[in-house]
């Protein structure tokens, strides 16, 4: 069943086209990255799938439904971290999720759960302004599955952490690939992490999709990496413009 069907989208501010004509389809249980540099229009791009943002024109179904009218009941299904995630600082881990739980109406018991399957247990009781990169990036992946998504979003899950943080993070993703049906799109401008932990792979630059598919379909003789296909195709590195993290 198509979890996610994007329909020729475009979306502006003002002179900027962040989003020039994109159509996707997302199958349930795959895992999709939304690769491409900075400023290629991935952030615009998923928070119009994740009906914060509206499209100028073309259309977004999350399971064959509108965001309009159907807003209530597509939260209940669909868990998203944004890309730049601020908790309040003087609550700690387990009261932060605790107040994002009863916004589902889930109780203590879904929040000890969701704290062992994210790897918080020691930081539970430690206030939101004292975690590091890697922790606050597992409280936020935490928060998105809370309610055990159908469909879960992650903007730029790992950008700026360390590499052993990075890796903590991959692999409760890949063990929620192993349990459940869960739907994932990321954003990421690694292509480890596209490679890694995706079965399709979208190349998005300038808001356009550039190429799509299994990591071993995008590549051949001339693009032995995603690095090399995305220098041939744009003349550019991915993280050209990822100095400043
Ligand atoms: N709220 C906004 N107002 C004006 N320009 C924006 C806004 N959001 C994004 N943009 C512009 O749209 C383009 C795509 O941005 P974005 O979707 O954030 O890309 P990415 O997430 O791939 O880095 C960029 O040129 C960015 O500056
Ligand atoms: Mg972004």
């Amino acid at each position: 069943m198509i979890q996610i069907e994007v329909k020729n989208v475009f979306k502006s501010f003002k002179d900027v086209k962040a989003v020039r004509g994109i159509s996707l389809a997302i199958p349930q249980g795959e895992f999709v990255a939304l690769l491409g540099p900075n400023g290629a229009g991935k952030t615009t791009l998923v928070e119009m799938m994740e009906g914060l943002k509206k499209t100028d024109s073309g259309e977004i179904l999350i399971q064959g439904k509108t965001w309009h009218k159907n807003e209530n009941e597509l939260r209940k299904i669909i868990g998203l971290s944004l890309q730049e995630t601020r908790f309040a600082e003087k609550l700690s881990v387990f009261e932060t999720l605790r107040l994002f739980a009863s916004f589902f109406g889930l109780g203590d018991e879904r929040v000890v759960e969701i704290i062992e399957l994210t790897g918080l247990q020691s930081k539970q009781k430690s206030m939101t302004g004292t975690l590091s990169g890697g922790q606050r990036q597992r409280l936020a992946l935490a928060v998105a599955l809370l309610n055990n998504p159908q469909i879960l979003f992650l903007d730029e899950p790992t950008t700026g952490l360390d590499p052993h943080s990075r890796l903590d993070l991959w692999h409760i993703l890949k063990s929620l690939k192993e349990h459940g049906k869960t739907t994932l799109i990321l954003t990421t401008h690694y292509m480890e992490e596209a490679e890694s932990l995706c079965d399709h792979i979208i190349i998005i630059d300038e808001g356009k999709i550039l190429r799509e598919g299994k990591l071993e379909d995008l590549l051949d003789e001339n693009s032995h990496n995603l690095d090399e296909l995305f220098i041939n195709l744009t003349g550019k590195t991915l993280n050209e413009n990822y100095e400043r993290f």
